[in-house]
């Protein structure tokens, strides 16, 4: 599975707002894959450009300038029209937002709006879709499904919404799933049963998934590779468990750090990276995370100046490159 061809393959994305301070590349020269059937993990602080990477993805953004290349299936998305991305949007590819409420319209019942959707794209009667609107609140776990197709957005829990959610986005069996931190805002118990679902879900379809989220506990739970991003750069990219037992990446080492840990003391202090995400509108000519990096400061002066002066790009092993100047691999001191 590992070796099939990509189902998305993104290379060279750029995107950038034009706003009143200036231009604002909040996704700078980033290529990633994710192949049929595998969760990609994408992490970073938050305005890293997560979310603005899968809304590119999904073709959503109208304000920005958009370059680089991202193929679904090898076939080429920037530049589609919006007629086309429509249809691919919901029968290929799918996404699910951090706050359902935003994406469900109060007026309408669940199941009117998951059996919209299937109309929309199978072309089916209403009496059939409405059917597989009920099937699909059965297949994410909703009790008496029936009954709660009936029943409007705010009458379902946070949880129970983030169930309706992935019904419709999985109503229309897409190849590809975008969950943009699909579990932030719910408890760690109702956290846990939406990503086992998910997972379930991948499992019986083949789904490939792309799980945006700050919170590395996810990423080690659910994500078959990991692309961690800094200012708008991927900073690192490797599978999952070689990138627990050994991240290359200071600012990877510092989110692994400031995880909670089980011999940890009640009254422990958490270990947050100090300091704060780096400017967009003027970036600094060197490694965005010098001001931040501990490892910036050791060595000798002159070798660490690269930090400072040098923009460090993605390089190191196949299948776990690093952008950093001194990177700690397996064995090789920084
Ligand atoms: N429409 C816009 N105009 C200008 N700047 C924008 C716009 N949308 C996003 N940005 C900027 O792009 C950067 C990346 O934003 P993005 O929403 O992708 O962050 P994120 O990694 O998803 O963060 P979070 O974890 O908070 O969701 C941020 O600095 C943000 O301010
Ligand atoms: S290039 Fe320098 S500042 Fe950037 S992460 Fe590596 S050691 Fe730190
Ligand atoms: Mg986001």
């Amino acid at each position: 599975m590992a070796d099939s061809a990509p189902l998305l393959s993104v290379r060279d994305l750029d995107v950038t707002f034009a706003t009143r301070h200036g231009p604002v590349r909040a996704v700078d020269s980033l290529s990633f894959d994710v192949r049929p059937g595998r969760t990609l993990g994408i992490v970073g602080e938050s305005g890293s450009g997560k979310s603005v990477t899968s809304l590119a993805v999904m073709g959503l953004h109208t304000g920005a300038r958009v370059t680089g290349s991202v193929t679904l299936d090898g076939r080429e998305l920037i530049g589609l029209g919006e007629r086309e991305l429509n249809t691919l949007r919901g029968r290929r590819m799918a996404m699910i937002f951090q706050d359902p409420l935003s994406s469900l319209h109060p007026y309408y019942t669940v199941g009117e709006q998951i059996a919209e959707h299937h109309r929309v794209h199978f072309r089916s009667r209403r009496a059939a879709a409405r059917e597989r609107a009920v099937e699909a609140l059965a297949e994410v776990g909703i009790p008496e499904p029936r009954r709660r197709a009936g029943e409007y957005p705010h009458q379902f829990s946070g949880g129970m919404r983030q169930r309706v959610m992935i019904a419709m986005a999985l109503v229309c069996e897409p190849d590809l799933l975008i969950a943009d931190e699909p579990t932030t805002a719910l408890d760690v118990t109702v956290q846990a049963q939406i990503l086992e679902l998910i997972a379930r879900l991948q499992q019986e379809r083949g789904l490939s998934v792309v799980m945006i989220t700050h919170d590395l506990g996810v990423v080690a739970r659910v994500a078959h590779d990991v692309l961690v991003m800094y200012g708008g750069r991927a900073v690192e990219h490797a599978p999952v468990d070689a990138l627990f037992a050994a991240p290359a990446h200071p600012y990877t080492q510092g989110l692994l750090d400031s995880l909670p840990r089980l011999d940890d003391p009640d009254d422990a202090p958490l270990r947050a990276i100090p300091g704060s995400p780096p400017s967009l509108l003027d970036p600094s000519p060197g490694c965005a995370f010098a001001p931040r990096c501990p490892r910036a400061a050791v060595g000798p002066a002159e070798e660490r100046a690269r930090c400072t002066t040098e923009r460090p790009s993605l390089g190191g092993p196949d299948g776990h490159p690093a952008a950093c100047h001194f990177p700690a691999y397996e064995g090789v001191a920084p």
